[in-house]
């Protein structure tokens, strides 16, 4: 890993702003090779640094899956109500660039969100180029007809406000109101839209699966790290 200023490794991973790292070092919380620091704007390899005898946390950038619970906007306006940042480390959010969302859920929605500091993540799995699938497990107010799985699949669907009809979705009917949903895209409330379009209303939204990540036997509120895919280094 290449060399880079002390004051930038500092804020690039959230301990500190440029300035407040002089006030580190001269307090001896930053070290190199066990020795204590002696400027900020000297170059120095990240894998050397510690601060308060820790090496710096997660230098290749961050993944990470969220359970996520009813009652939290997927937004940074805590004026919006409690938010998903609320649940994790704070120092990810200190960081330069800071974690974000990969798509937002719903404030009422549950399950599986991925956030990360790697903007080429987002941009890559939030495209529609991309086709990421997204099953979501769907609680109606009725009794569901199973005309809605062709109307689901046409490819014909479309929402009030959007150019393009929704991409073909496919549609599973498990139980009188519940129902698995797969889709291809992440329009903006598009699972209720697209059940509001049909006359049903969407009582209960939760998410199972975004691309091949899964809840597994993380609880609401937890998160888990993820390895980073290859090729995605973020430092
Ligand atoms: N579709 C919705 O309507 N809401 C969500 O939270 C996610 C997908």
């Amino acid at each position: 890993m290449s060399a880079r200023r002390l004051d930038q490794i500092l804020s690039r991973y959230g301990y500190c702003s440029r300035s407040e790292a002089r006030e580190w070092i001269r307090a001896g919380r930053v070290t190199l090779d066990g020795a204590p620091a002696k400027s900020a704007d000297e170059k120095v390899p990240l894998e050397k640094v510690r601060v308060d005898g820790e090496p710096i946390e997660l230098p290749d950038g961050i993944l990470a899956l969220l359970h996520k619970p009813a009652g939290f906007v997927c937004s940074h306006d805590a004026s919006e109500g409690p938010t998903i940042y609320d649940l994790l480390p704070a120092r990810w959010l200190k960081r330069n660039p800071p974690v974000t969302t990969i798509g937002r859920l719903d404030k009422d929605t549950t399950g599986v969100l991925l956030v990360t500091d790697a903007g080429e993540l987002v941009q890559r799995w939030t495209s529609p180029k991309h086709k990421v699938p997204k099953i979501y497990e769907v609680t109606l107010d009725r009794d569901l007809e199973s005309s809605l799985i062709a109307v689901f699949a046409s490819g014909d669907l479309l929402l009030q406000g959007e150019a393009k009809p929704c991409r073909p979705a496919k549609l599973e009917i498990i139980g009188p109101r519940e129902a698995r949903l797969e889709l291809m895209e992440g329009l903006y409330h598009q699972v209720k839209r697209m059940f509001a379009n049909q006359g049903w209303h969407v009582v209960k939204l939760h998410r199972s699966r975004f691309g091949t990540y899964e809840l597994g036997d993380l609880k609401p509120d937890a998160w888990r790290l993820l390895p980073l895919p290859e090729k995605l280094c973020n430092p």
